[in-house]
């Protein structure tokens, strides 16, 4: 791709002046809320590897005749989930000449988001098609394409709440390809062994399985081993869990749809109150710290009962090597006053409106989120696809006894996050509300405190108006 001369030209320095205007910027916001992580080769190697791409790209200068080849900046995942992906990329490339090169972004979904509108604000031509999480579509709707006159047909068949997350003032976003949802794993064999019939109904009943089921492990020599691991860092995944306890509790959503700042409410305290003292007691204190796979890390080496994820947790949960292998399940999460909900997430596809290869970019996209690749990636990663009529086929049923909770949660157990309501300040709203969730499981402010200062934070951040949550049993949580 580089050509021999030592001279950059002017686009080719244009391109790079770019990218380190990318990079100081990614760099400042690395080590604002993410001041732990300054150092960290996990975070920056994906954004480096995005640079160094473009940087590539910006010097490169493709033949008429070359083959096109898009940029698809992705999602971070396992093993598993990279392996298919790169398989379903081959089979791209043999159906239509069309390459693709697979760029990975930093783990965390908040850390994603940076990155993306960093790129996307220089206008630069690739990445051609962006991964979207359902919380972005607010943000940064007005980089993409709107994909409403192409996909009419398949967006209607997705599950309702799938299409209005990626929906923005009729435009659509994004072509959602797996629809998400937090969940509860839990360890049956132990369940079994003290005598529980089912998993938790209520969080209480956890509190108490949990307590019981660390304790005696303990006794066995299992020193390691804890009640419940969950993602408690300062992160969008906390914002995920402490939406989950409040929401469960009749707590409201945090901003309501119209547009009501509710959290700073007894339902919301009592929820998040709880949560802290799960810390030191039936989670580990560094569960303050955790994201997705450090949670997952303990689960799978064997060290937890009960564990909250997202369905990705599955296939990682079944692989070989796993100690929990054959010996889990999974089911909705407890429920509260209020009843049981999981919060709302998952992945989808848009398209750059700064593309050179609009056609061929949609043609990736309508390829990626096709049914065939859907029944796939469930068989394969149990990856529940966006399409309800799918649940029945007995062929992703006997993998995954599992998607029958799901086909319904989907439909009646999900709570969103306010993401739609809150439009560009999403992250503002979320990055609030888990370091205010954060500071009570950290013990450095009581919940009524955190709750008073982040309902003032998100009057200033939002101009909304503060009032109640709506009264239980009214809507969904
Ligand atoms: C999962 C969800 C996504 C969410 C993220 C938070 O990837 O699918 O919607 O934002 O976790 O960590």
């Amino acid at each position: 791709m580089w050509e021999g001369s030592s001279e950059f030209s002017s686009r080719e320095m244009k391109s790079y002046e770019t990218l380190m205007r990318i990079q100081r910027v990614v760099a400042q916001r690395i080590r604002g809320p993410y001041a732990r992580w300054s150092n960290s080769s996990e975070i920056l190697r994906p954004v480096c590897i995005v640079l160094l791409f473009l940087l590539c790209e910006g010097c490169a200068r493709p033949s008429a005749h070359e083959p096109v080849t898009l940029a698809l900046l992705g999602e971070w995942s396992s093993k598993a989930f990279t392996e298919e992906r790169q398989l379903e990329l081959q089979q791209f490339t043999q159906e239509t000449g069309i390459r693709v090169s697979f760029i990975p972004g930093p783990e965390s979904s908040w850390q994603r988001v940076l990155l993306w509108r960093e790129l996307l604000d220089t206008g630069a031509q690739g990445p051609d098609v962006y991964d979207m999480d359902v919380i972005w579509p607010g943000t940064l709707a007005e980089y993409f394409l709107d994909l409403k006159p192409y996909f009419s047909n398949e967006i209607s068949a997705q599950f309702p709440a799938t299409a209005a997350a990626y929906t923005v003032d009729h435009k659509v976003v994004a072509m959602a390809y797996r629809p998400d949802i937090g969940l509860l794993y839990y360890r049956a064999d132990l369940l079994r062994q003290y005598g529980y019939r089912e998993p938790p109904r209520t969080w209480d009943d956890l509190e108490i399985m949990a307590a019981r089921i660390q304790a005696g492990e303990r006794a066995k020599g299992k020193k390691e081993f804890w009640g419940y691991v969950w993602q408690g860092a300062a992160d969008e995944g906390l914002t995920c869990n402490a939406l989950e306890w409040q929401a469960a509790e009749g707590g409201g959503r945090i901003i309501e749809e119209d547009q009501t700042i509710s959290v700073n409410n007894p339902r919301v305290i009592r929820a998040w109150q709880r949560a802290a003292h799960w810390v030191g007691s039936i989670s580990p204190p560094a569960v303050v710290g955790y994201r997705q796979w450090d949670s997952l890390n303990v689960w799978i080496a064997g060290n937890a009962a009960f564990m909250r994820h997202w369905t990705s947790a599955y296939v990682d949960s079944q692989a070989a090597g796993s100690q929990v292998r054959n010996k889990f399940d999974v089911a909705l999460l407890p429920s509260g006053k209020s009843g049981s909900v999981g919060t709302f997430g998952g992945w989808g596809l848009a398209v750059s409106r700064f593309s050179s290869h609009p056609r061929e970019a949609l043609e990736l996209v309508r390829y990626l989120t096709r049914k065939d690749l859907q029944v796939k990636r469930a068989r394969v990663l149990s990856a529940p696809p966006t399409l309800p009529e799918l649940y029945d086929l007995p062929q992703l049923r006997e993998p995954n006894p599992h998607f029958r909770l799901l086909s319904q949660a989907f439909r009646t157990g999900i709570v969103l996050r306010p993401s739609n309501v809150s439009g560009k300040k999403y992250q503002d709203v979320s990055e609030a509300y888990f370091q205010a969730v954060h500071s009570v499981l950290a013990g450095e402010k009581s919940a009524s405190q955190a709750a008073a200062a982040l309902e003032n934070e998100l009057v200033r951040t939002t101009g909304f108006k503060r009032g109640p949550p709506p009264p239980m049993g009214s809507a969904r949580p």
